[in-house]
Parts: C-alpha cells; sequence; structure tokens
C-alpha cells in the first residue's frame, strides 16, 4: 500500500515572517496526521526559518526548484548540497519552471538525478497544457515527460522518486480535472511509463500526486482514487485550515 503525500507548493508567496506565521498554526494541524506524508515547500528565502522550525517534526521541508551544478558561478541558483542541508524533497519541473524559465525534459532529468545524488526526494512535475489536452496529445505528452524526465536512472533511484502529475489548465483556475480522469492518467499512462522504465514493483511502489486546483472540498475525491496517492497544492496551501483540510482528507482516505 503505498502512504499518501501531501505537499504544499507556497510558489512566491509569503515573507520570511509570514512563512514562519504559516508554519506555527500548520505545525499543531498536520503533526497528527502520522499515517501519511506531508511537507510544505516555502521560497528558498525562507526555507532556512522553516526547517529551523520543523527540524524535529515529521512534516517534511522542500525546495521549489534548484541547480544541477555542485558549486560555481551560476548567479541565482541554489546548488544540491545547499538545498539537502535542510531539505528532504525537492520540486523539479514544475509547469511554471517549463512555462517561465525554460526547464525541458533534459534539465529536469539533470536535476533528478542532482537531486538523488544528494539524496533528496525530487517531487518530478508533468501534466500537458490545455491545448495538447484539447488536441487529445494528453498521454503522448506525459509519457514523454515522464521518460525525459527519468532518463538513466537506475530502479534503485526510481523507487526514491515522486511524481506529481498537474494539468497546466488546472493549475490556479479553480476547474480541477475530474478524480476519474486524473486517476485514468495516473493509472492508465504514468505508471505503465514508470514501469517500463523501473519494473512493476517499483513502479508499483511511486507515489504519484495529483495537482491542480486541489481544495478541501474535492480532495477527498481524488484521494478515493486507486492510483492517486496525494495532492501538491498550490493556493490551498497558503491557508493553515484549507491545507489541514486536504491533508485530513488524504489522512481518511
Ligand atoms: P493550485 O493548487 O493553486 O492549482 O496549484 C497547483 C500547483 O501548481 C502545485 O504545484
Amino acid at each position: 500500500m503505498r502512504k499518501k503525500f501531501v505537499a504544499g507548493n507556497w510558489k512566491m508567496n509569503k515573507t520570511i515572517s509570514e512563512a514562519r506565521q504559516l508554519v506555527a498554526e500548520l505545525q499543531p494541524l498536520l503533526e497528527p496526521l502520522h499515517n501519511i506524508d506531508r511537507a510544505v515547500c516555502p521560497t528558498s528565502l525562507a526555507l532556512p526559518a522553516v526547517a529551523d522550525m520543523l527540524a524535529d517534526s515529521e512534516i517534511g521541508v522542500g525546495a521549489q526548484n534548484m541547480y544541477w551544478e555542485e558549486s560555481g558561478a551560476f548567479t541565482g541558483e541554489l546548488a544540491p548540497a545547499m538545498v539537502a542541508e535542510i531539505c528532504q524533497y525537492v520540486i523539479i519541473g514544475h509547469s511554471e519552471r517549463r512555462q517561465f524559465f525554460g526547464e525541458t525534459d533534459e534539465s529536469v532529468n539533470r536535476k533528478v538525478k542532482a537531486a538523488l545524488a544528494h539524496g533528496l526526494t525530487p517531487i518530478v512535475c508533468i501534466g500537458e497544457s490545455l491545448e495538447e489536452n484539447q488536441a487529445g496529445q494528453t498521454a503522448a505528452v506525459v509519457s514523454r515527460q515522464v521518460r525525459g524526465g527519468l532518463a538513466d536512472l537506475s530502479p534503485e533511484q526510481g523507487a526514491k522518486l515522486v511524481i506529481a502529475y498537474e494539468p497546466i489548465w488546472a493549475i490556479g483556475t479553480g476547474l480541477a480535472a475530474t478524480p476519474e480522469d486524473a486517476n485514468a492518467i495516473h493509472r492508465d499512462v504514468v505508471r505503465p511509463a514508470l514501469a517500463e522504465i523501473f519494473g512493476d514493483d517499483v513502479a508499483q511502489r511511486i507515489q504519484i500526486q495529483y495537482g491542480g486546483s486541489v481544495k478541501p472540498d474535492n480532495a477527498a475525491a481524488f484521494f478515493a482514487q486507486s492510483d492517486i496517492d496525494g495532492a501538491l497544492v498550490g493556493g490551498a496551501s497558503l491557508k493553515a485550515a484549507a491545507f489541514e483540510g486536504i491533508a485530513k482528507a488524504a489522512a481518511e482516505a
């Protein structure tokens, strides 16, 4: 049985003091939910403060991005060792990074390898655009992203991954995929692609989150699906009560 995993992607929100405030509210609400994995992903500037607060907590901390090089002249970037010093997770290849910052399956692949080499759990994001969805290309796009982003990894490395399927048209729009449609992508496209790369045993163990307008009132329907193993939550992770609602739905699924 795969554990459910609920992670909050705060994106470019919350100053350091606001991040502290949110974690202070969130921690007592999430800490008791021992049967699920949970994590928050603040901005890199707020990471040290949040990691300090959650040092003895079961709640994991993740970065939203990092570079693949070890160190050096890469102005503005974070090295894997810097992230690994205070984080357990790192989001890789979020659609906003692909859309606005030129990330590709190849850069995702380099980052995933660097994250694994530093003991981080990558949360690898995949998902099709509205145009691709309407053109019936979802399965092709998603399998290409899985194969490209996870190229040349061993089954041992594969077992350490988390995947987040986030259809771009569902992100921040209030227009979530239906739980049945999302599950069909997880079960019939993503997991079979993982099985081809890593073998069925490993593929069955990998948590596949859904992301895109997950809220407290639709979360349970997603978590009731066979192959939806949690959620990567944007907007609703910025309010303690809303994120708690989603985490509770996962804990009760
Ligand atoms: P929303 O939950 O705001 O739709 O964002 C989803 C997302 O992009 C999480 O990474």
